[in-house]
């Protein structure tokens, strides 16, 4: 593998009555975009809050950058991302604002340029001055998704990035990540319900199922050993099992 980007050893997170995560380990190399699939409740969530050191794992370790989280969680989060179409911003703000709000914490020079920059890339550009709370849903994963590789992030953590978006905006959403991604040689970590664009984006898939990793591979590979035409097959499959 490449440099490797993510190192997570024996990894586990316990809820009061919940085991989320469970003891699972997978490495991520450089400039890879990898897939985090499985049913509802399976850990992926979990799993992306404990790389961001927004959860604390109950047991193993994380090393991001070849540096460990526990102890350069600063350094690492300068260089890293993460977007949700469940998160929100401050919805008084327009997304410039945002934005600006965003680029002085990240110390980002040029801001504005960025920002700009950022907008046009989502194609929100038109909807800068408008206040957030004015936006539809898919406008404002666009916005998070702006904010999302404002620093230029080396490793971007994606949580359901187009699940509120229509095919169209979905697809040029894809699209945009896929030239980002190549202009920058970015690594991405990718979950969505939607196997289709999984197939299109993800070059290993990596199945969670009651917190562990349950199917590894590409997506071609898993629809070879799962004897299934299709991922939603597969996922299906593994899901019922
Ligand atoms: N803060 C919390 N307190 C208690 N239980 C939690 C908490 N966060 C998550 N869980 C539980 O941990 C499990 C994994 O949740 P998680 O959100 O990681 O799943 P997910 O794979 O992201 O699901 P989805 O596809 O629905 O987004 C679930 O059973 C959930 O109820
Ligand atoms: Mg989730």
């Amino acid at each position: 593998m490449a440099d490797l980007i993510v190192r997570v050893q024996d990894l586990t997170k316990k809820f009061e009555n919940t085991v989320a995560v469970d003891n699972i380990s997978l490495e991520i190399g450089s400039g890879e975009i990898v897939g985090l699939l499985g049913p509802n409740g399976a850990g992926k969530t979990t799993l992306i809050h404990m790389l961001l050191g927004i959860l604390l794992p109950s047991q193993g370790s994380i090393q991001i950058f070849g540096l460990d989280l526990a102890s350069h969680r600063e350094e690492i989060l300068a260089h890293a991302n993460f977007s949700s179409a469940y998160v929100m911003m401050p919805m008084s703000l327009s997304p410039w604002q945002n934005l600006n709000v965003f680029a002085k914490l990240y110390n980002i020079p040029h801001s504005g340029e960025k920002i700009e920059w950022a907008l046009k890339k989502m194609e929100i550009w038109d909807l800068k001055d408008r206040a957030t709370r004015g936006l539809s849903s898919g406008q404002i994963s666009r916005l998070n998704l702006a904010k999302a590789i404002l620093n230029d992030p080396e490793l971007l953590l994606l949580d359901e990035p187009t699940a509120s978006m229509d095919p169209d905006i979905a697809d040029k959403t894809r699209r945009i990540l896929k030239e980002i991604q190549k202009e920058h040689r970015m690594t991405i970590l990718y979950t969505s319900h939607n196997m289709a664009e999984v197939e299109t984006m993800a070059e290993r898939v990596f199945f969670l199922n009651k917190g562990k990793i349950v199917a590894e591979g590409s997506p071609k590979e898993l629809q070879n050993k799962f004897n299934q035409g299709t991922l939603e097959e597969v996922f299906l499959k593994i899901a019922r099992t």
